[in-house]
């Protein structure tokens, strides 16, 4: 999705900023349970003014957030009762946890300020149409190191709808990442009860988690199936 359709999501707010959780995720969660995050330098693409970004602070040695809009970025800190810095312009600082003000498609690993050891992808990849997704695919790989970790939450369901959260199936994760990661499928969760079933009258919905590692080599990269037929207006 373009600039302007996150720049009005974040103006209007209420169902147009859904996706913001109140509450630390789940997966999130079974990171930071499983010691993932401990001492880690962590990726947050896409951030928004995720609650997850705050738990990981908690155990990593930084957390580096991405956000193209500024109000949810100073939202984010406002809510967090903090108040950062701005020792360059666009960067925001507190304590262990920064938030760049940035289009991440222009990210550099410079701009990272060091190796990412873990990167942590909850509605970003799902947030882009296919063509997008690809150039998302392409630039978060090269900005990654063999042996960094990547977990990643899909969301699959039927009809596909034209808006984010975009529908993505296991196959297609694994044509997208398949030839620079290693993937391990660790969850696959029906979701009937999901706010998106009811709203979209979808068939049926599955959350997924994927934790991934960057491989030093390529390797083999299995067809990316073609998108379903036709997505049904929502
Ligand atoms: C679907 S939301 C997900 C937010 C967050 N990951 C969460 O779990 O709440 C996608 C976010 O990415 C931001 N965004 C969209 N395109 C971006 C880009 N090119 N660079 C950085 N942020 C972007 C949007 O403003 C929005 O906050």
């Amino acid at each position: 999705m373009e600039r302007q359709f996150w720049i009005d999501s974040w103006r209007e707010g209420g169902s147009k900023t859904s996706f913001h959780l109140p509450a630390v995720h789940p997966h999130a969660r079974h990171l930071l349970d499983g010691g993932f995050v401990d001492g880690a330098r962590v990726l947050v693409p896409l951030c928004g003014k995720s609650a997850d970004m705050p738990a990981f602070a908690t155990r990593a040695a930084e957390v580096v957030g991405v956000e193209l809009v500024d109000s949810a970025v100073h939202q984010f800190f406002a809510d967090n009762g903090l108040e950062p810095e701005e020792p360059a312009p666009g960067v925001f600082r507190s304590g262990n946890l920064t938030l760049l003000h940035a289009d991440f498609f222009r990210l550099t690993t410079a701009d990272l300020g060091g190796p990412v050891d873990l990167v942590y992808d909850r509605a970003c990849l799902v947030a882009f149409p296919e063509d997008m997704r690809e150039r998302y695919v392409a630039h978060l790989t090269a900005l990654l190191d063999p042996g960094a970790r990547y977990f990643l939450n899909t969301l699959d369901y039927l009809p596909e709808l034209p808006e984010p959260p975009f529908s993505v199936c296991p196959d297609r994760v694994r044509g997208y990442f398949g030839g620079h990661f290693e993937i391990e499928h660790v969850f696959d969760e029906p979701r009937p009860e999901h706010r998106m079933v009811e709203k979209f009258g979808l068939s049926r919905l599955t959350e997924h988690g994927f934790l991934l590692r960057r491989t030093a080599t390529p390797m083999s990269v299995p067809p990316v199936p073609s998108p379903a037929a036709e997505p049904a207006a929502p």
